[in-house]
């Protein structure tokens, strides 16, 4: 088996549901469920044995080091992190704790585990690290796409502190012999995202009939992947993925964040007109930016395609029509999420932001 952290929120949990449609090897969930795991987004796991979700956290090393005795995976997958660059902004402590801490716990507690194994099982061991392309910075306009010998140039609390957990990875090989894996996607976007991110945040708004807040002028462009392509990724590089090597894992596909939102709202029209036959394009308003707002981030994946033979399956232009049917097809889920807490953050981000329409 395998056991994966944060499975429970928006790349884990689809990971652990496309790992269990494609294989029957059994998988442990370790999450804290903090406001961003939900174990709705497992609820199509109810009663399947070879799903073992564990409420706890990755800093827990006494949990952690009883599931790797009692359970024994062959690969540790760690996708728990503070995931949000705004929440980062305005309280930045959580995410030392869980993207630099708690990494840290869980590489001292896997290697503590992974020295005892048996020969064979510590050869074939991996650990695995989920990380981001925010981690390099941001390009102008015309420079070439993030390659993996680009350099750490992060710029927002929360890419620093998946910088500092890529940087811990990569020393507990270079130092201990871990066999470790690290990948640096781009955005994702699909079923399950929770809707403070830019695409869900677009889709949930219109549909209540409330301002699509674009940050600035709405020209900072992002690389795009359906979140099913980064779970194949991660799949081929477990698979057959050099120990102590990165990949980085993108679509080929950058887009403005305005453009986004355009598309976005002409699906909606198309899936969802509005009884006045209004575009939801008139919702657009433009507010305050994101301080220190990363102007571009692109990937350069052909790393991966060309030693790994990984591809993406789905183009932006099938990805998004996906992602917003899913939405209008799963409004109980949407409306699940949309707690008290949920409410909270949509004052504190977007009260102070002065804004204006189109
Ligand atoms: P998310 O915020 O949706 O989910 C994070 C999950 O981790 C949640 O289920 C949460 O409960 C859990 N978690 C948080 N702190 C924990 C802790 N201390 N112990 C155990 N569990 C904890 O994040 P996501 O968008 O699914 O991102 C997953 C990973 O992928 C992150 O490491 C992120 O940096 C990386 N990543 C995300 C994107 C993206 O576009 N979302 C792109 C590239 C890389
Ligand atoms: O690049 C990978 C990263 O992508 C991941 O590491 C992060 O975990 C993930 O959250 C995402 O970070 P971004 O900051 O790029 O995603 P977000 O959806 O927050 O914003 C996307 C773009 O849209 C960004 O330029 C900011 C802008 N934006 C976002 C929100 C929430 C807006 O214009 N308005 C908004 O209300």
């Amino acid at each position: 088996m395998i056991l994966v952290t944060g499975g429970a929120g928006f790349i884990g949990a689809n990971f652990v549901l496309d790992w269990l449609a494609q294989t029957d090897e059994s998988i442990i969930n370790l999450d804290a469920l903090t406001y961003a795991g939900n174990l709705d987004n497992l609820s199509s796991l109810e009663g399947d044995a070879r799903h073992l979700f564990v409420h706890g956290d990755i800093s827990d090393t006494t949990l952690l080091s009883n599931l790797l005795a009692t359970h024994q995976p062959r690969a540790v997958l760690n996708f728990a992190a503070e995931s949000h660059v705004d929440r980062s902004i305005l309280g930045p402590e959580d995410f030392i704790q869980t993207n630099i801490v708690g990494t840290f716990k869980l590489l001292e507690t896997v290697r503590a585990h992974w020295n005892n194994l048996p020969a064979d099982a510590k050869k074939n061991f991996r650990f695995l690290h989920v990380s981001t392309d925010e981690v390099y910075g941001s390009l102008t306009k015309d420079e070439p796409a993030f390659t993996e010998t680009h350099r750490y140039e992060p710029n927002s609390p929360y890419s620093a502190s998946k910088a500092a957990s890529d940087h811990l990875v990569r020393s507990y090989h270079h130092t201990y012999g871990l066999p470790v894996l690290t990948t640096n996607c781009s955005n994702n976007y699909g079923p399950y995202h929770f809707p403070e991110k830019l695409i869900p945040l677009m889709i949930v708004n219109a549909l209540a009939g409330k301002p699509l807040p674009v940050y600035g002028d709405g020209q900072q462009i992002r690389d795009w992947l359906y979140v099913k392509d980064h779970c194949s990724a991660i799949r081929r590089v477990l698979e057959a993925g050099i120990s102590g090597e990165v990949y980085n894992v993108g679509g080929w596909n950058e887009k403005p964040n305005l453009d986004i939102v355009h598309t976005v709202c002409s699906l909606l029209d198309e899936l969802r007109p509005k009884t006045d036959r209004q575009s939801y394009n008139a919702q657009i308003t433009y507010v305050t930016d994101r301080p220190g707002h990363d102007r571009r981030y692109a990937i350069d994946a052909s790393k991966i395609e060309r030693e790994l033979g990984w591809k993406p399956a789905e183009t932006f232009e099938t990805g998004i029509r996906k992602t917003v049917m899913w939405y209008l097809d799963n409004q109980p889920w949407v409306a699940n999420v949309q707690s008290g807490n949920y409410r909270e953050w949509l004052t504190k981000n977007y009260a102070e932001r002065s804004g204006t329409s189109t």
